[in-house]
């Protein structure tokens, strides 16, 4: 680490012209670049303040403010951490003198009239310790700062990913990618709405996305059949739940066996008539419940190649009327309630 010891400020206050001097001239000998000094004990917090010194060499027994009433000012504008070492010089060297000026923060002590080889060294010693200190705090924080600016491009580019997979799922169903966009926000207002925590309500927000990731195994002559699908095409179809469920299993991470399940059970109904499993109620996880109202919702005020968009008034009543069926009715009345926010969300990502 690179620290510049010589070129560091020195503030010395000391009321008397003689011993600044001496000082000075000792410090500037070893070399030292950068001394600031006073004999007037109340300019040392403006002359603290304006030179952001690196050690206060400090007399104690001066007149109007005293070494004690200074070094309070000092620790009142320096910064915990970043506050620099104080270095008392004093010709009152007896012990409760000397406990007292440590006690209010002094870093070391040295009686006048002193030797000045041991003050230089103690000069130095302090000086190393701080800018060392100091150095190793600005790159600890750097790096700190490089993490979070990793963890963040990381997690961005992970969510992008997984938005872009479930856009690939809806494109080949229906030529449009908002769907997953809208839907993954009405349900992540929703689960908000319902107490959901944050971290919980961002996981929904990201899982929901991947409901129809299984269409992809889908072949076209059934997915893109403009006619009604017959019995077995029908049966072909409710595989992408569980052709979803596999795309997105065996993976630890939290977001994704969410996703899976959202994947799995988003055709369950909450009446247990639905597929693959036919759950029933609190059987569904929560999440799910909640996926399947804001997908549905977005379904019905979309337009699709086989159908015109409908009405919010009309999807509302759709979702009135199959609570208790499809919907969970709790949930059904929470999203009415929600219903100014979503269809903000509507108007900003319209196909
Ligand atoms: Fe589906
Ligand atoms: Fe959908």
């Amino acid at each position: 680490m690179d620290i510049n010891i010589k070129g560091a400020c020195i503030l010395i206050v000391d009321d008397e012209p003689k011993n600044v001097e001496l000082l000075r001239q000792s410090l500037e000998h070893d070399g030292y670049e950068n001394i600031e000094s006073t004999t007037d004990s109340r300019e040392a917090l403006p002359l603290f303040e304006k030179f952001n010194p690196s050690l206060v060499l400090l007399d104690l027994r001066m007149p109007h403010l005293d070494g004690f009433q200074v070094m309070k000012q000092l620790q009142s504008v320096g910064k915990g951490d970043s506050m620099p070492p104080i270095l008392v010089l004093t010709a009152q060297s007896d012990n409760v003198i000397c406990l007292r000026a440590f006690e209010r923060g002094a870093r070391d002590f040295m009686g006048k009239p002193f030797n000045i080889h041991e003050l230089l060294s103690r000069v130095r010693n302090s000086l190393e310790v701080y800018l060392l200190q100091k150095a190793l705090r600005g790159q600890n924080e750097m790096l700190e700062q490089k993490v979070q600016a990793r963890t963040e491009e990381l997690h961005s580019t992970r969510l992008s990913v997984i938005q872009r997979l479930g856009r690939a799922a809806e494109y080949k169903d229906n030529e449009t990618g908002n769907h997953v966009i809208r839907m993954s926000q009405y349900s992540a207002l929703l689960a908000k709405k319902i107490g959901l925590d944050e971290s919980h309500c961002d996981l929904i927000l990201n899982a929901a996305p991947m409901h129809d990731i299984g269409k992809i195994g889908i072949p076209d002559k059934v997915l893109l059949k403009p006619d009604k699908l017959d019995h077995d095409e029908w049966a072909v179809m409710k595989t992408h739940v569980t052709i979803g469920g596999e795309i997105l299993s065996e993976d630890s991470s939290e977001l994704l066996k969410l996703a899976q399940k959202v994947a799995l059970q988003h055709h369950e109904r909450f009446d247990g008539s639905g597929y693959p499993n036919g759950l029933k109620g609190e059987e569904i996880a929560i999440e799910t419940r909640i996926v399947t109202i804001c997908d549905v919702f977005d379904a019905l005020t979309s337009e699709r190649p086989y159908k015109k968009a409908w009405s919010v008034e009309d999807a509302i009543a759709e979702l009135e009327d199959k609570s208790g069926s499809l919907f969970e009715p709790k949930l059904v009345a929470e999203f009415k309630e929600i219903l100014p926010e979503v269809l903000a969300v509507r108007e900003k990502h319209s196909d």
